[in-house]
């Protein structure tokens, strides 16, 4: 059974998309199967990974409502499987309301859950039913966060929407862990960002990695070219820390 990982937190700009995209292509590189789901109806991650995300294209869209099926929406491209994403998604909170609307993303991937050993999910900036869909579905959450105060402040928030999946629609709900994104290292702020999250990882029982995430331009160049970072630049600094978070998910048996 593959494992399915949401990368989730309701702030825009803090890192899901490029983590995700950085985990899926590290992931691949130690050779292992992954497909990655863009559920964000920005496109960014279909965009990132050269996808296919134009409103014509058979998307994660078409699955939920059950036009196609998720065989028919995965496309190949040089790093991983992807199944895309565009601007219809958006409309998915007006359009599913009857019961049971929780359980799309899990029952789609149903049938396809043994071909990979990890599917990834990229999600949108809200705690919108699009954030529930990834959470009922998934195994593990890993939280991109910015070192800064305010990011901190919004954990909570995410904590009882993850409380509410975890009593209502999946019991087995895990977090990954809280990962500090495009990080300045070696300034005070840094290391007080670090202690904040230390603290409120602890008291909400959310782990944190031990590896954080360097900024890097790296990153944005990589993304315009819909390169991934590995390929891009393999020895900028935030290529070098995705490459040690991957190990660090690993090691721990992720
Ligand atoms: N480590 C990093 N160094 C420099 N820029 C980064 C880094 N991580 C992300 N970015 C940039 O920050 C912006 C937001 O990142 P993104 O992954 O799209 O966040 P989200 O998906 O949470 O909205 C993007 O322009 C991206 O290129
Ligand atoms: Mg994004």
């Amino acid at each position: 059974m593959g494992k399915v990982i949401t990368f989730s937190n309701q702030k825009g700009g803090v890192g899901k998309t490029t983590t995700t995209a950085a985990v899926a292509a590290g992931l691949r590189r130690r050779g292992f199967g992954v497909l990655a789901v863009d559920l964000d109806p920005q496109g960014n991650l279909s965009f990132c990974l050269g996808a296919d995300g134009g409103e014509l294209c058979a998307s994660i869209y078409n699955v939920l409502k059950g036009e196609i099926s998720i065989e028919a929406a995965i496309q190949r491209t040089k790093t991983v499987d992807v199944i895309a994403s565009n601007i219809l998604l958006s409309g998915i909170e007006l359009e599913f309301t009857s019961s049971g609307r929780e359980y799309l993303m899990r029952e789609a991937l149903e049938p396809i859950r043994n071909r990979y050993d990890y599917i990834l999910i990229d999600s949108p900036p809200a705690l919108s039913i699009l954030t529930v869909n990834a959470f009922t579905a998934s195994d593990l959450i890993v939280v991109p966060m910015l070192s800064d105060i305010f990011s901190l402040q919004g954990i909570a928030q995410l904590h009882d929407t993850v409380e509410r999946v975890r009593a209502y629609c999946n019991p087995s709900l895990r977090y990954a862990g809280i990962l500090l994104t495009r990080c300045m290292p070696r300034t005070l702020l840094a290391s007080e960002i670090r202690g904040t999250a230390e603290m409120i990882s602890a008291e909400l029982h959310i782990p944190i990695f031990k590896t954080s995430i360097r900024s890097s331009i790296a990153v944005c160049e990589a993304q315009s070219l819909q390169q991934d970072l590995f390929s891009y630049s393999p020895k900028n600094p935030a290529a070098m820390d995705y490459k040690a978070l991957v190990d660090e998910m690993l090691a721990s048996g992720i």
